[in-house]
């Protein structure tokens, strides 16, 4: 499986994306989050696309099915290559986002249970009786049944989904840090090579590349480790 490196654009100003994006240049797909996108908002989207670069818009959809298409739709039109929803809006709101991209370029994920729940707070606080491992499968699948083109998962889950779901789902992982490269706070982690070798079609990485000293270098070092 070919896999793709997606550089994580977690900043506050245009100035630091576009420099980020241009010391990336190496790499096609940069992910814009709540963060940025709350303080720029969609002209971040179209300066990023106008470097010829992919956008991966996560911003974690979670609405009744009329918003998540309307706002899916416009991501769409925005020219976001990835989005993001939740998988526990259920199958109406992943369906209806199905709906609203088609036609268009744009790829829905679907993220599962957040890696900050842990087995407590699934229980006391969202009331459900499973394990987090229960929960990621089964709304996993609902998610791809549901009409979504993959999910994010963390590496861990790799290995258990990409059986599960089959070859077809894009299955995206961040908590990647290669050999040279801190964890900072990202706790159980796996190599790109490793995510790429347990069937991600794309990885999520941002500090190790932009805390890097040579940015550009630390992302062509991952591209190399994820080659087949
Ligand atoms: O800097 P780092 O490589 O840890 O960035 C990872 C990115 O993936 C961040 O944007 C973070 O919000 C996101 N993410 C994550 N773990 C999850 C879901 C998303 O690290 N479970």
């Amino acid at each position: 499986m070919n896999t793709e490196l997606i550089v994580v654009l977690d900043m506050d100003t245009k100035k630091e994306a576009l420099s980020a994006v241009a010391a990336c240049d190496v790499c096609s797909w940069f992910k814009i989050g709540a963060q940025l996108f709350t303080r720029l908002g969609p002209s971040i989207v179209h300066d990023v696309r106008k470097k010829g670069k992919q956008v991966f818009l996560d911003l974690k959809y979670h609405d009744i099915p009329n918003t998540v298409a309307h706002a899916a739709k416009a991501a769409a039109d925005l020219g976001a290559g990835l989005i993001t929803l939740h998988a526990s809006g259920g199958h109406a709101m992943i369906e209806a986002a199905r709906v609203a991209v088609e036609g268009s370029e744009t790829r829905i994920l679907a993220v599962t249970i957040l890696t900050s729940l842990n087995e407590a707070a699934l229980q006391h606080e969202l009331g459900l009786s499973e394990t987090p491992a229960e929960a990621v499968r089964r709304l996993a699948q609902l998610a791809v049944d549901s009409g979504a083109h993959g999910i994010v998962c963390s590496p861990r889950e790799l290995d258990v989904l990409r059986t599960t779901l089959g070859d077809e789902p894009l299955i995206v992982t961040p908590g990647v840090r290669p050999d040279w490269a801190t964890q900072d706070d990202q706790k159980r982690v796996m190599t790109p090579r490793e995510a790429a070798q347990s069937g991600a079609s794309m990885i999520v990485v941002g500090r190790p590349i932009l805390k890097h000293p040579d940015p550009g270098h630390a992302a062509a070092m991952i591209l190399e480790e994820i080659q087949p």
